[in-house]
């Protein structure tokens, strides 16, 4: 049994215009310990896809489809199933940190907290505990830490608390919604290590959101591509950097700059990224895609099998072979020198 599945999820949220698509039918799975990546720009619903899996939607939003944590139904549970689930099998690195720590309690109450309320360990058991998980993630003097509030850490060191809550449940799921994405290259790659050796020593399965396509497969061993709502593309990491199957993997492949590929890959992606509710008929990247025909713009493709994985794409056949990928980086798993900025 897959340690998540998500099948043909659809979120509709109200608006002033009427109910607007924001999860346009996402279907994925995650087998126990594997890490799973996925990629897409700004509006394409990661963040609203791995909040469903908590049972977290924008009030008044319609939601269908199915999502199961290890056989455990999310979208049918109740209040209680859904407290247990958070609090012991799923945890969520948030996008944002300073959105999701209140600034009034300290760092030791927000560390404690789940330790003291969901594994039932006294003031003193669970200080211990976060002063060693505080130690994982790379922060050598918790119990300094413990006592600071929220805005005496910088991002990153914010970053690597939430990362620290996030294990503290030992969860057999991690939701890490751009853990990097606010971090300068040194912290992030940091922070990837160790998520990387975190997962390795507790064998925890890992939904990756990322805008970083390379960085997703490089770390995670299978990607997927959302835009508009929707998973255009998934595939085995290697495969799909190396050789894309939709235009716009292609595109985001070749919208990070490299000296050595440059001249023989796409240009940056024209245009700007639609949210599901503003895509036509048709294939809701059609409009900023080099290879669309008419039959793009009128008919929506369907996701069809294609190696090992799966492509939404009319035209998949033709172009294979002909999108640009590149070599992928070394995996970065690999454990880096910790330091700590204050
Ligand atoms: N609470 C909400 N109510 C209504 N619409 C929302 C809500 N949250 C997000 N949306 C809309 O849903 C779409 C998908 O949002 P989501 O936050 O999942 O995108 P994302 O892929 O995570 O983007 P980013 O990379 O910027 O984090 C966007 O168009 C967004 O405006
Ligand atoms: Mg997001």
């Amino acid at each position: 049994m897959s340690m998540l599945t998500i099948e043909d999820l659809v979120v509709r949220v109200r608006s002033q215009d009427g109910p607007r698509t924001i999860v346009d039918g996402v279907s994925l799975d995650i087998e126990r310990g594997e890490a799973l990546g996925l990629v897409g720009e700004s509006g394409s619903g990661k963040s609203i896809t791995a909040r469903t899996v908590l049972g977290l939607f924008p009030a008044g939003s319609q939601v269908s489809g199915r999502i199961e944590v290890d056989g455990f139904s999310v979208l049918g549970a109740d209040r209680r199933g859904l407290t247990a689930l958070r609090s012991r099998r799923v945890a969520m690195i948030f996008q944002d940190p300073r959105a999701h720590i209140n600034p009034v309690h300290r760092i030791g109450d927000f560390l404690t907290e789940a330790l003291r309320r969901h594994l039932g360990m006294d003031r003193a058991g669970a200080a211990r505990r976060a002063v060693g998980l505080l130690a994982d993630v790379g922060i050598p003097d918790g119990e300094r830490r413990l006592r600071q509030y929220p805005h005496e850490l910088s991002g990153g060191l914010l970053q690597r608390v939430m990362i620290a809550a996030a294990i503290a449940i030992e969860p057999d799921l991690i939701l890490a919604d751009e853990p990097t994405t606010a971090l300068d290259v040194t912290t992030q790659s940091e922070v990837m290590a160790i998520l990387g050796e975190l997962r390795t020593q507790r064998g925890m399965a890992m939904l990756f959101i990322t805008h970083d396509l390379e960085l997703a497969a490089a770390t995670c061993d299978r990607t997927a591509v959302m835009y508009a709502g929707r998973i255009v593309e998934r595939q085995p990491s290697k495969s799909l950097a190396q050789q894309p199957l939709h235009p716009y993997t292609s595109g985001l492949l070749g919208s990070r700059p490299s000296i050595e590929t440059v001249a023989h890959r796409l240009p940056v992606i024209p245009g700007r990224p639609v949210a599901a509710f503003e895509a036509g008929e048709g294939c809701a990247f059609a409009p900023r895609c080099g290879f669309a025909l008419d039959r793009c713009h009128r008919e929506r493709p369907p996701v069809e099998h294609r190696l090992e994985g799966e492509v939404a794409c009319h035209r998949h056949e033709e172009l294979t072979g002909v999108l640009a990928g590149e070599p992928i980086a070394a995996p970065t798993g690999a454990p880096v020198e910790r330091s700590v900025d204050v």
